[in-house]
C-alpha cells in the first residue's frame, strides 16, 4: 500500500493506493472527521460488483450508508443530473452530517465532485476511483465538471476531495479497452515528467495489461505522485505548470470531437494526440529520432491506436479551434524536448500541425 500526500495547506489530502484495501476505507474516513453519513454516488455496474465490500467497511466504522445510482454514461455529467441528485440529497439530508463518496470512473468522479462543491456551498467528498484513468488522473487535483450540449466540462469548479482511495484490485474487472485508455495517461506521465517510469512501462506493459497487482500498485502510486506534485505547484492551472498534463490532449480532444465522441475513447484519442505532438516536436528538432521511435513503439505495443481511421484531417483541425486552451486566435500545444521534458508552444503555424496530423493517416 502506498500513501501520497498532496500538499495544499488547509486543503491537503492523502492519496492511498493498494490492492484489496477497500475494507480499510471506513477507518481512513473516520480519521478525517468529515461527517457520519455517507452518500455514495455510483452506477449499477459498479454497485453490483463492489458495493458489498464498500458498505461493510463503512458500516463497521460506524457510518450510515446510502447509494445513489446514476446512468452509466457520459450523459450522467449533466446539469439535469446534478439537479436530480441534489433534490434526492435534500430529501435524505435530515439530522445528518453528510459527506459524498464518488465511487466509479471519471464520469462519476466529475459529477459527484461538482455536486459536493455546490451543495450547501460545499460539503466534504471522497474519491474512490475504479478505472485506471480515474485512479491516475481524474480523481486527483480537484477538477470537477459537467457537460453542456455545446461542449464537455463547460460547467465546473476546482474543489479538492478529502481523500483519494484507489483499490487497484477493482481494475481487474475493467474491460480491456478501458484499461488501455487509462494506460495512455500513464504513458503520458512518463513522457512529460518521468523517463524512469517510461522505461518501466517499456519493460512491463504486458504485466499491466495482464493486471498484475504489484505492477498496478506501482504505476498508480507513481502517477499519483507525479500528478500531486504538479497540482501542488499550480492548483488552478494559473502558472502554466498544470498545463503540461494536456500533452496529447489538444489534438486528442479534437479527434474525439471530430468523431462525435463515438469512434475513439479518451485514451485512444490522447494516444493519437501524443503521437501528433511527438511528430511536431521532431519536426521542430526538439527531440531526436530515437525518442520519437521509443514513444511510437510503446504506444503501439500496448494496442492503443497509432493511425486515425474514418476521419479527415480537415475536421480535426476545425475541432481543435474549439479547444479550451485556445486563447484568442492563438493555439497552445504541449510539446516535448525529450522523454521527461516538456515545452509549451504558442501560435504554431497551422501547416506544422497539419503535416504531423497527415502522418497519422
Ligand atoms: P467512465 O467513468 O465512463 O468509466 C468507463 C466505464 O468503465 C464505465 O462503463 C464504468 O461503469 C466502467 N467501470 C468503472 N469501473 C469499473 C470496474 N472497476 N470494473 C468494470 N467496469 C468499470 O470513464 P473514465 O475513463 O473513467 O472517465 C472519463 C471521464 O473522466 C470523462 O467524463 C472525462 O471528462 C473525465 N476526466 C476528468 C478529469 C479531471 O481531472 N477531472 C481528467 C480526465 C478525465
Ligand atoms: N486532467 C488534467 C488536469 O487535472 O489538470
Amino acid at each position: 500500500m502506498r500513501t501520497i500526500k498532496l500538499n495544499l495547506n488547509k486543503r491537503s489530502y492523502n492519496i492511498v493506493a493498494g490492492g484489496g484495501i477497500i475494507n480499510l476505507l471506513g477507518k481512513y474516513i473516520a480519521g478525517l472527521d468529515i461527517g457520519s453519513d455517507a452518500y455514495i454516488i455510483t452506477n449499477s455496474l459498479i454497485k453490483n460488483k463492489y458495493a458489498g465490500a464498500l458498505e461493510r467497511a463503512l458500516r463497521q466504522a460506524g457510518f450510515t450508508v446510502k447509494f445513489k445510482l446514476v446512468p452509466d454514461a457520459e450523459s450522467a455529467k449533466s446539469i439535469k443530473m446534478v439537479s436530480a441528485v441534489i433534490e434526492d440529497i435534500v430529501r435524505y439530508d435530515k439530522k445528518k452530517r453528510l459527506f459524498i463518496i464518488a465511487f466509479g470512473g471519471g464520469v462519476i468522479g466529475d459529477l459527484a465532485g461538482f455536486i459536493a462543491s455546490i451543495y450547501k456551498r460545499g460539503i466534504p467528498y471522497i474519491q474512490v476511483p475504479t478505472t485506471l484513468l480515474a485512479q491516475v488522473d481524474s480523481s486527483i487535483g480537484g477538477k470537477t465538471a459537467v457537460d453542456l450540449v455545446k461542449g464537455k466540462n463547460l460547467v465546473g469548479a476546482f474543489y479538492q476531495p478529502r481523500l483519494v482511495f484507489s483499490d487497484v484490485n477493482t481494475l481487474k474487472t475493467l474491460p480491456p479497452r478501458q484499461l488501455r485508455s487509462g494506460l495512455a495517461e500513464v504513458i503520458k506521465y512518463g513522457i512529460i515528467k518521468d523517463p524512469r517510469l517510461f522505461a518501466y512501462l517499456e519493460k512491463n506493459y504486458a504485466d499491466i495489461l495482464a493486471r498484475k497487482g504489484p505492477v498496478l500498485e506501482f504505476i498508480v502510486g507513481r502517477c499519483s505522485r507525479i500528478k500531486a506534485n504538479i497540482v501542488q505547484e499550480d492548483e488552478r492551472e494559473e502558472r502554466g505548470r498544470r498545463t503540461i498534463l494536456n500533452f496529447g490532449h489538444t489534438i486528442g480532444h479534437a479527434i474525439e470531437a471530430a468523431a462525435n465522441y463515438k469512434g475513439y475513447n479518451h485514451g485512444e484519442a490522447v494516444a493519437l494526440g501524443m503521437l501528433v505532438a511527438c511528430d511536431i516536436s521532431k519536426a521542430l528538432r526538439l527531440i531526436d529520432d530515437e525518442a520519437a521511435k521509443r514513444i511510437k513503439q510503446l504506444i503501439g505495443s500496448t494496442g492503443l491506436p497509432v493511425k486515425i481511421r474514418k476521419l479527415c484531417a480537415k475536421d480535426i483541425i476545425e475541432a481543435h479551434y474549439h479547444d479550451k486552451k485556445f486563447i484568442g486566435a492563438k493555439n497552445k500545444l504541449v510539446l516535448i524536448k525529450g522523454i521527461g521534458k516538456t515545452k509549451i508552444a504558442q501560435n504554431l503555424p497551422l501547416e506544422i500541425i497539419r503535416q504531423a496530423l497527415r502522418k497519422r493517416f
